[in-house]
């Protein structure tokens, strides 16, 4: 699992540069928590704080809006999202063993990051594509018809290949 990142000076300055455009108005809760983690990358809950109170709210408000959605992310994400496709059709044709080698080959759980921030690992529901099955998706790129030779590929350990 990834260790917990300390938030940097510069994070928190830029941090509270974003809460001061939106000083007082507790509407922008929202669109401010998405600047935040598009800028850091995630919302780091040093941060809440901060929000609260440039927003005249209880930081336990912005907690529960930011538990709410699952878009938030409060601890730091991968620079790739791999995704391993759960659904039936890919379930059937080995998505468990495929789940199961990425995690070797990555060295990290379901929901964890990778220490060098390379990678998150998550599981999806269906992503349409079935007759590929199964399928993996790393960011905004589907690999279909994975094997383990496949995953060996993708992931870097090319002389198992
Ligand atoms: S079940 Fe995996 S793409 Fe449909």
């Amino acid at each position: 699992m990834a260790e917990a990142k300390r938030i940097t000076k510069a994070d928190l300055e830029r941090i509270d540069s974003i809460i001061s455009d939106y000083r007082e108005q507790r509407w922008g809760l929202i669109p401010l928590l998405h600047e935040i983690q598009e800028v850091v990358g995630y919302i780091p809950p040093e941060a809440i704080p901060h929000i609260a109170r440039g927003l005249g709210l209880f930081s336990s408000q912005v907690q529960g809006v930011i538990s709410f959605y699952t878009q938030f992310y409060t601890t730091p994400r991968g620079k790739n999202i791999v995704r391993v496709c759960r659904g039936t059709a890919c379930h059937v044709r080995g998505g468990k063993t495929i789940l199961k080698l990425v995690k070797r080959e990555l060295g990290i759980e379901e929901g964890e990051t990778t220490p060098d921030l390379t990678h998150t690992l998550e599981t999806v529901a269906c992503i349409g594509v079935c007759a590929l099955a199964p399928n993996i998706v790393i960011n905004k790129d589907t690999f279909g018809q994975m094997n383990p030779k496949k995953v060996a590929r993708l992931f870097g350990k090319k002389d198992e290949v």
